[in-house]
Protein backbone atom coordinates (compact mmCIF):
# COMPACT_ATOMS: atom_id res chain seq x y z
CA UNK A 1 0.00 0.00 0.00
CA UNK A 2 1.04 3.39 -0.94
CA UNK A 3 1.59 5.40 2.51
CA UNK A 4 0.97 9.04 3.16
CA UNK A 5 4.22 11.12 4.91
CA UNK A 6 4.99 14.14 5.91
CA UNK A 7 7.59 16.19 3.18
CA UNK A 8 9.36 19.36 2.33
CA UNK A 9 8.45 20.44 -0.33
CA UNK A 10 9.71 23.86 -2.71
CA UNK A 11 6.85 24.54 -5.49
CA UNK A 12 8.59 27.49 -7.05
CA UNK A 13 11.58 29.91 -7.43
CA UNK A 14 11.61 31.48 -4.02
CA UNK A 15 9.04 30.30 -2.30
CA UNK A 16 9.56 29.53 1.44
CA UNK A 17 9.97 25.60 1.67
CA UNK A 18 6.88 23.63 3.29
CA UNK A 19 5.65 20.49 5.04
CA UNK A 20 3.67 18.53 2.82
CA UNK A 21 1.83 15.50 2.31
CA UNK A 22 3.65 13.68 0.05
CA UNK A 23 2.49 10.13 -1.11
CA UNK A 24 5.24 6.92 -1.31
CA UNK A 25 4.88 4.07 -3.39
CA UNK A 26 5.90 0.29 -2.34
CA UNK A 27 9.56 -0.37 -3.58
CA UNK A 28 9.59 -2.15 -7.01
CA UNK A 29 12.24 -4.09 -8.62
CA UNK A 30 15.46 -2.64 -7.83
CA UNK A 31 14.07 -0.36 -4.77
CA UNK A 32 13.72 0.40 -1.77
CA UNK A 33 11.78 2.58 1.09
CA UNK A 34 13.71 4.04 3.78
CA UNK A 35 12.41 5.30 7.27
CA UNK A 36 14.47 8.53 7.63
CA UNK A 37 16.14 9.40 11.43
CA UNK A 38 18.70 12.21 9.71
CA UNK A 39 19.00 14.52 7.55
CA UNK A 40 21.66 17.20 6.69
CA UNK A 41 20.68 20.74 5.25
CA UNK A 42 22.75 21.05 2.20
CA UNK A 43 23.75 24.64 -0.18
CA UNK A 44 22.29 21.77 -2.92
CA UNK A 45 19.30 22.00 -1.31
CA UNK A 46 18.50 25.71 -1.30
CA UNK A 47 20.03 25.53 -4.70
CA UNK A 48 17.47 23.87 -6.41
CA UNK A 49 14.77 26.21 -4.56
CA UNK A 50 16.51 29.05 -6.09
CA UNK A 51 15.91 27.05 -9.51
CA UNK A 52 19.57 26.78 -9.57
CA UNK A 53 20.07 23.38 -10.54
CA UNK A 54 16.76 22.87 -13.15
CA UNK A 55 13.27 23.72 -13.19
CA UNK A 56 11.54 20.26 -12.52
CA UNK A 57 9.42 22.12 -9.65
CA UNK A 58 8.27 20.81 -7.10
CA UNK A 59 11.27 19.25 -5.20
CA UNK A 60 11.17 16.98 -2.44
CA UNK A 61 14.34 18.27 -1.02
CA UNK A 62 16.91 16.83 1.42
CA UNK A 63 19.55 14.39 0.57
CA UNK A 64 22.21 13.37 3.33
CA UNK A 65 20.66 11.09 5.14
CA UNK A 66 20.77 8.04 7.25
CA UNK A 67 17.64 5.70 8.12
CA UNK A 68 16.29 2.04 8.39
CA UNK A 69 15.04 0.27 5.83
CA UNK A 70 11.81 -0.61 6.04
CA UNK A 71 10.85 -2.75 2.97
CA UNK A 72 12.48 -3.83 -0.41
CA UNK A 73 11.77 -4.10 -3.94
CA UNK A 74 11.72 -8.26 -5.28
CA UNK A 75 14.89 -8.73 -6.43
CA UNK A 76 16.80 -7.11 -3.76
CA UNK A 77 19.88 -8.73 -2.23
CA UNK A 78 22.21 -6.51 -1.02
CA UNK A 79 20.12 -4.64 1.92
CA UNK A 80 17.13 -5.75 3.96
CA UNK A 81 14.75 -4.48 6.24
CA UNK A 82 15.55 -3.48 9.48
CA UNK A 83 19.09 -2.52 8.06
CA UNK A 84 20.81 0.95 9.22
CA UNK A 85 21.59 2.81 5.82
CA UNK A 86 22.93 5.78 4.94
CA UNK A 87 21.82 7.08 1.29
CA UNK A 88 23.92 8.17 -1.66
CA UNK A 89 23.31 9.93 -4.74
CA UNK A 90 25.61 7.94 -7.09
CA UNK A 91 24.18 4.30 -7.16
CA UNK A 92 26.50 2.66 -9.40
CA UNK A 93 25.29 0.46 -12.47
CA UNK A 94 28.23 -2.15 -12.77
CA UNK A 95 28.25 -1.88 -16.70
CA UNK A 96 28.76 1.16 -18.15
CA UNK A 97 32.20 1.61 -19.36
CA UNK A 98 34.00 3.37 -16.43
CA UNK A 99 32.48 0.11 -14.13
CA UNK A 100 33.34 -2.41 -16.35
CA UNK A 101 37.06 -0.50 -16.47
CA UNK A 102 36.86 -1.46 -12.56
CA UNK A 103 36.15 2.21 -11.96
CA UNK A 104 33.41 2.44 -10.60
CA UNK A 105 34.27 5.62 -8.68
CA UNK A 106 33.28 7.16 -11.78
CA UNK A 107 30.33 5.61 -13.25
CA UNK A 108 28.77 7.32 -15.93
CA UNK A 109 24.83 5.77 -15.19
CA UNK A 110 24.30 5.92 -11.94
CA UNK A 111 20.28 5.73 -10.99
CA UNK A 112 17.73 6.47 -8.54
CA UNK A 113 14.30 4.48 -8.17
CA UNK A 114 11.92 3.89 -11.22
CA UNK A 115 8.80 4.78 -9.62
CA UNK A 116 7.85 8.21 -8.36
CA UNK A 117 7.08 9.73 -5.04
CA UNK A 118 4.10 12.49 -5.42
CA UNK A 119 2.26 14.85 -4.04
CA UNK A 120 -1.66 13.80 -2.53
CA UNK A 121 -3.34 15.24 -6.03
CA UNK A 122 -1.18 12.64 -8.07
CA UNK A 123 1.64 15.77 -8.92
CA UNK A 124 4.90 13.95 -9.57
CA UNK A 125 7.97 15.03 -7.50
CA UNK A 126 11.21 15.66 -8.25
CA UNK A 127 13.60 14.20 -5.49
CA UNK A 128 17.00 16.08 -4.45
CA UNK A 129 19.65 14.47 -5.92
CA UNK A 130 17.40 11.80 -6.40
CA UNK A 131 16.87 11.28 -3.02
CA UNK A 132 14.35 13.38 -1.16
CA UNK A 133 15.11 12.50 2.70
CA UNK A 134 13.40 15.42 4.28
CA UNK A 135 10.62 13.32 4.91
CA UNK A 136 9.13 10.58 7.50
CA UNK A 137 10.02 8.10 4.42
CA UNK A 138 11.62 8.09 0.82
CA UNK A 139 11.63 5.77 -2.15
CA UNK A 140 15.13 5.07 -3.53
CA UNK A 141 17.13 2.49 -5.87
CA UNK A 142 18.18 -0.12 -3.87
CA UNK A 143 21.60 0.42 -4.24
CA UNK A 144 21.61 4.29 -2.92
CA UNK A 145 21.70 2.84 0.07
CA UNK A 146 24.61 1.30 1.78
CA UNK A 147 24.60 -0.84 4.98
CA UNK A 148 26.84 0.61 7.99
CA UNK A 149 27.35 -0.17 11.50
CA UNK A 150 23.98 1.01 13.30
CA UNK A 151 26.06 1.83 16.48
CA UNK A 152 26.74 5.29 14.81
CA UNK A 153 24.65 8.21 15.64
CA UNK A 154 21.76 9.15 12.29
CA UNK A 155 22.54 12.98 12.25
CA UNK A 156 26.10 12.18 12.42
CA UNK A 157 26.26 8.99 10.11
CA UNK A 158 24.07 10.85 7.15
CA UNK A 159 26.60 13.62 7.10
CA UNK A 160 28.59 10.75 4.60
CA UNK A 161 25.77 11.41 2.14
CA UNK A 162 26.74 14.30 0.81
CA UNK A 163 29.26 17.51 1.74
CA UNK A 164 31.16 15.67 4.26
CA UNK A 165 32.22 12.70 2.11
CA UNK A 166 32.98 15.27 -0.93
CA UNK A 167 35.57 16.93 1.52
CA UNK A 168 36.76 13.87 3.19
CA UNK A 169 37.06 11.78 -0.54
CA UNK A 170 39.07 14.83 -2.25
CA UNK A 171 41.96 14.98 0.60
CA UNK A 172 41.80 11.18 0.97
CA UNK A 173 40.83 9.74 -2.64
CA UNK A 174 41.08 11.94 -4.79
CA UNK A 175 44.52 13.95 -4.23
CA UNK A 176 45.52 11.00 -2.27
CA UNK A 177 46.80 12.66 0.55
CA UNK A 178 49.79 10.69 2.16
CA UNK A 179 52.16 10.85 5.28
CA UNK A 180 53.69 14.05 5.70
CA UNK A 181 52.43 15.78 2.96
CA UNK A 182 51.73 19.45 3.36
CA UNK A 183 48.03 20.35 2.63
CA UNK A 184 45.87 23.74 2.57
CA UNK A 185 42.38 24.00 1.93
CA UNK A 186 40.75 26.99 0.56
CA UNK A 187 37.56 27.72 2.33
CA UNK A 188 36.35 26.27 5.31
CA UNK A 189 32.54 25.53 5.26
CA UNK A 190 31.53 21.72 5.96
CA UNK A 191 33.58 20.27 2.90
CA UNK A 192 36.81 22.07 3.06
CA UNK A 193 36.50 21.24 7.17
CA UNK A 194 35.93 17.41 5.76
CA UNK A 195 38.68 17.42 3.36
CA UNK A 196 40.81 18.92 6.91
CA UNK A 197 39.95 16.36 8.51
CA UNK A 198 40.78 13.84 6.01
CA UNK A 199 43.90 15.17 5.09
CA UNK A 200 44.37 14.79 9.06
CA UNK A 201 43.40 10.82 9.37
CA UNK A 202 45.97 10.53 6.15
CA UNK A 203 48.90 11.88 8.04
CA UNK A 204 49.11 15.28 6.34
CA UNK A 205 51.65 18.09 8.07
CA UNK A 206 51.06 21.10 8.39
CA UNK A 207 47.67 21.52 7.35
CA UNK A 208 46.82 25.31 6.52
CA UNK A 209 43.40 26.32 6.50
CA UNK A 210 42.22 29.52 4.73
CA UNK A 211 38.90 31.48 5.02
CA UNK A 212 37.75 35.25 5.19
CA UNK A 213 35.86 34.41 8.32
CA UNK A 214 37.59 33.96 11.86
CA UNK A 215 35.15 31.75 13.59
CA UNK A 216 35.47 29.47 10.62
CA UNK A 217 38.88 29.36 11.27
CA UNK A 218 38.44 28.88 14.89
CA UNK A 219 36.29 25.73 13.87
CA UNK A 220 39.14 24.21 11.13
CA UNK A 221 41.60 24.31 14.25
CA UNK A 222 39.26 21.81 15.65
CA UNK A 223 39.14 19.40 12.83
CA UNK A 224 43.13 19.10 12.45
CA UNK A 225 44.26 23.01 10.60
CA UNK A 226 47.59 23.17 12.47
CA UNK A 227 47.68 26.80 11.05
CA UNK A 228 45.36 29.10 9.73
CA UNK A 229 45.13 32.07 6.61
CA UNK A 230 42.48 34.57 7.56
CA UNK A 231 42.31 35.77 3.43
CA UNK A 232 40.35 38.82 4.33
CA UNK A 233 43.33 40.43 5.78
CA UNK A 234 46.66 38.35 4.32
CA UNK A 235 47.11 37.29 1.01
CA UNK A 236 46.70 33.34 0.86
CA UNK A 237 49.51 32.55 -1.36
CA UNK A 238 52.27 34.37 0.20
CA UNK A 239 51.51 33.25 3.66
CA UNK A 240 50.87 29.15 2.22
CA UNK A 241 54.09 29.77 0.68
CA UNK A 242 55.97 31.07 4.21
CA UNK A 243 54.20 28.31 6.09
CA UNK A 244 55.23 25.64 3.70
CA UNK A 245 59.15 26.53 3.34
CA UNK A 246 58.69 29.31 0.90
CA UNK A 247 57.86 26.09 -1.44
CA UNK A 248 53.92 25.88 -1.93
CA UNK A 249 51.74 23.33 -0.48
CA UNK A 250 51.93 19.26 -1.83
CA UNK A 251 48.22 19.36 -2.21
CA UNK A 252 45.88 22.37 -2.10
CA UNK A 253 41.94 21.71 -2.29
CA UNK A 254 39.83 24.46 -3.77
CA UNK A 255 36.90 24.32 -1.37
CA UNK A 256 34.44 27.33 -2.90
CA UNK A 257 34.04 27.52 -6.33
CA UNK A 258 35.66 30.81 -7.40
CA UNK A 259 38.31 31.67 -9.71
CA UNK A 260 39.80 33.65 -7.97
CA UNK A 261 41.00 31.07 -5.20
CA UNK A 262 41.03 28.52 -7.81
CA UNK A 263 44.07 30.60 -9.09
CA UNK A 264 45.23 30.77 -5.67
CA UNK A 265 45.62 27.17 -5.18
CA UNK A 266 47.29 27.03 -8.48
CA UNK A 267 49.99 29.35 -7.03
CA UNK A 268 49.96 27.74 -3.66
CA UNK A 269 51.16 24.65 -4.54
CA UNK A 270 54.54 23.29 -4.78
CA UNK A 271 55.93 22.14 -7.52
CA UNK A 272 54.65 18.67 -8.93
CA UNK A 273 52.02 19.03 -6.29
CA UNK A 274 48.40 18.48 -6.89
CA UNK A 275 44.96 20.85 -7.06
CA UNK A 276 42.14 19.21 -6.00
CA UNK A 277 39.04 21.31 -7.27
CA UNK A 278 35.70 20.08 -4.99
CA UNK A 279 33.81 23.71 -4.75
CA UNK A 280 31.17 24.17 -7.75
CA UNK A 281 31.74 26.98 -9.95
CA UNK A 282 29.22 28.84 -11.70
CA UNK A 283 28.57 27.70 -15.39
CA UNK A 284 28.95 31.31 -16.71
CA UNK A 285 32.58 31.38 -14.95
CA UNK A 286 36.17 31.21 -16.67
CA UNK A 287 39.58 30.83 -15.12
CA UNK A 288 42.89 32.58 -16.60
CA UNK A 289 46.45 31.19 -15.64
CA UNK A 290 49.75 31.34 -17.66
CA UNK A 291 49.88 27.99 -19.80
CA UNK A 292 53.82 28.03 -19.26
CA UNK A 293 53.07 27.44 -15.59
CA UNK A 294 50.40 24.45 -16.03
CA UNK A 295 53.26 22.76 -18.11
CA UNK A 296 55.84 24.07 -16.19
CA UNK A 297 54.71 23.77 -13.10
CA UNK A 298 53.82 19.95 -13.64
CA UNK A 299 51.85 17.98 -11.26
CA UNK A 300 48.34 17.55 -11.49
CA UNK A 301 44.55 19.72 -11.76
CA UNK A 302 42.07 17.67 -10.11
CA UNK A 303 38.30 17.46 -9.45
CA UNK A 304 36.44 15.90 -7.47
CA UNK A 305 32.81 14.64 -7.34
CA UNK A 306 31.40 13.63 -4.01
CA UNK A 307 34.73 12.69 -3.14
CA UNK A 308 35.56 10.20 -5.69
CA UNK A 309 33.61 8.10 -3.32
CA UNK A 310 32.43 4.61 -3.71
CA UNK A 311 29.83 3.78 -0.92
CA UNK A 312 30.23 0.01 -0.89
CA UNK A 313 34.04 0.67 -0.13
CA UNK A 314 33.75 4.46 1.97
CA UNK A 315 31.05 3.98 4.24
CA UNK A 316 31.48 1.45 6.18
CA UNK A 317 35.03 2.08 6.94
CA UNK A 318 34.50 5.98 7.58
CA UNK A 319 31.61 4.84 10.32
CA UNK A 320 34.16 1.97 11.44
CA UNK A 321 36.91 4.82 12.18
CA UNK A 322 33.95 7.64 14.03
CA UNK A 323 33.42 4.43 16.54
CA UNK A 324 36.71 4.45 16.89
CA UNK A 325 36.97 7.72 17.81
CA UNK A 326 39.27 8.53 14.96
CA UNK A 327 37.11 10.34 12.40
CA UNK A 328 34.92 13.37 14.15
CA UNK A 329 31.71 13.54 12.04
CA UNK A 330 29.79 14.53 15.36
CA UNK A 331 31.83 17.97 14.93
CA UNK A 332 30.06 18.89 11.49
CA UNK A 333 26.65 18.72 13.49
CA UNK A 334 25.88 22.08 14.70
CA UNK A 335 22.35 21.76 15.55
CA UNK A 336 19.23 19.55 15.33
CA UNK A 337 15.94 20.60 14.16
CA UNK A 338 12.38 19.71 12.59
CA UNK A 339 10.95 19.14 9.88
CA UNK A 340 9.33 22.45 9.85
CA UNK A 341 12.94 24.27 10.35
CA UNK A 342 14.34 23.82 7.16
CA UNK A 343 13.46 27.10 5.68
CA UNK A 344 15.44 28.93 9.02
CA UNK A 345 18.18 26.50 8.65
CA UNK A 346 18.95 27.71 4.89
CA UNK A 347 18.79 31.44 6.66
CA UNK A 348 21.69 30.22 8.99
CA UNK A 349 23.67 28.51 6.27
CA UNK A 350 23.72 31.54 4.01
CA UNK A 351 24.77 33.67 7.45
CA UNK A 352 27.57 31.07 7.84
CA UNK A 353 26.37 30.34 11.70
CA UNK A 354 26.21 26.73 10.91
CA UNK A 355 28.58 23.89 9.25
CA UNK A 356 25.34 21.69 8.87
CA UNK A 357 22.12 21.67 10.50
CA UNK A 358 20.36 18.76 10.56
CA UNK A 359 16.71 17.39 10.44
CA UNK A 360 16.36 14.27 12.62
CA UNK A 361 12.58 12.49 12.61
N1 LIG B 1 32.32 18.31 -5.46
C1 LIG B 1 31.29 17.83 -4.81
O1 LIG B 1 30.90 16.69 -4.98
C2 LIG B 1 30.59 18.72 -3.82
C3 LIG B 1 29.68 18.19 -2.90
C4 LIG B 1 29.08 19.06 -1.99
C5 LIG B 1 29.36 20.41 -2.02
N2 LIG B 1 30.26 20.90 -2.95
C6 LIG B 1 30.63 22.33 -3.06
O2 LIG B 1 31.64 22.63 -2.13
C7 LIG B 1 31.63 24.05 -1.91
C8 LIG B 1 31.68 24.33 -0.41
O3 LIG B 1 30.51 23.86 0.24
P1 LIG B 1 30.24 24.23 1.78
O4 LIG B 1 28.97 23.58 2.17
O5 LIG B 1 31.46 23.96 2.59
O6 LIG B 1 30.00 25.80 1.60
P2 LIG B 1 30.19 27.00 2.67
O7 LIG B 1 29.54 28.18 2.04
O8 LIG B 1 29.72 26.54 3.99
O9 LIG B 1 31.76 27.22 2.75
C9 LIG B 1 32.48 28.09 1.94
C10 LIG B 1 33.52 28.77 2.80
O10 LIG B 1 34.35 29.56 1.94
C11 LIG B 1 34.65 30.78 2.61
N3 LIG B 1 35.01 31.78 1.60
C12 LIG B 1 34.22 32.46 0.77
N4 LIG B 1 34.95 33.27 -0.04
C13 LIG B 1 36.24 33.07 0.29
C14 LIG B 1 37.48 33.58 -0.20
N5 LIG B 1 37.54 34.48 -1.21
N6 LIG B 1 38.64 33.13 0.36
C15 LIG B 1 38.61 32.24 1.37
N7 LIG B 1 37.46 31.71 1.88
C16 LIG B 1 36.30 32.12 1.34
C17 LIG B 1 33.38 31.11 3.38
O11 LIG B 1 33.64 31.99 4.46
C18 LIG B 1 32.94 29.70 3.86
O12 LIG B 1 33.47 29.38 5.12
C19 LIG B 1 30.36 24.56 -2.60
O13 LIG B 1 30.73 25.09 -3.86
C20 LIG B 1 29.54 23.31 -2.77
O14 LIG B 1 28.62 23.42 -3.83
C21 LIG B 1 30.88 20.06 -3.83
ZN1 LIG C 1 28.59 2.48 -14.20
ZN1 LIG D 1 24.62 18.00 -0.44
Amino acid sequence: MPQQVRGVIARAVGDPVEVETIVVPDPGPGEAVIDIQACGVCHTDLHYREGGINDEFPFLLGHEAAGIVESVGSDVTDIAPGDFVILNWRAVCGQCRSCLKGRPWYCFDTHNATQKMTLLDGTELSPALGIGAFADKTLVAAGQATKVDPAARPEAAGLLGCGVMAGLGAAMNTAEVGRGDSVAVIGCGGVGDAAIEGSRLAGAHPIIAVDVDAKKLEWAKEFGATHTVDASTEEPVERIRAITGGNGADVVIEAIGLPQTYEQAFFARDLAGTVVLVGVPRPDMKIELPFIDVFGRGGSLKSSWYGDCLPSRDFPMLIDLYLQGRLNLDGFVSETIGLDEVEEAFHKMEAGDVLRSVVVL
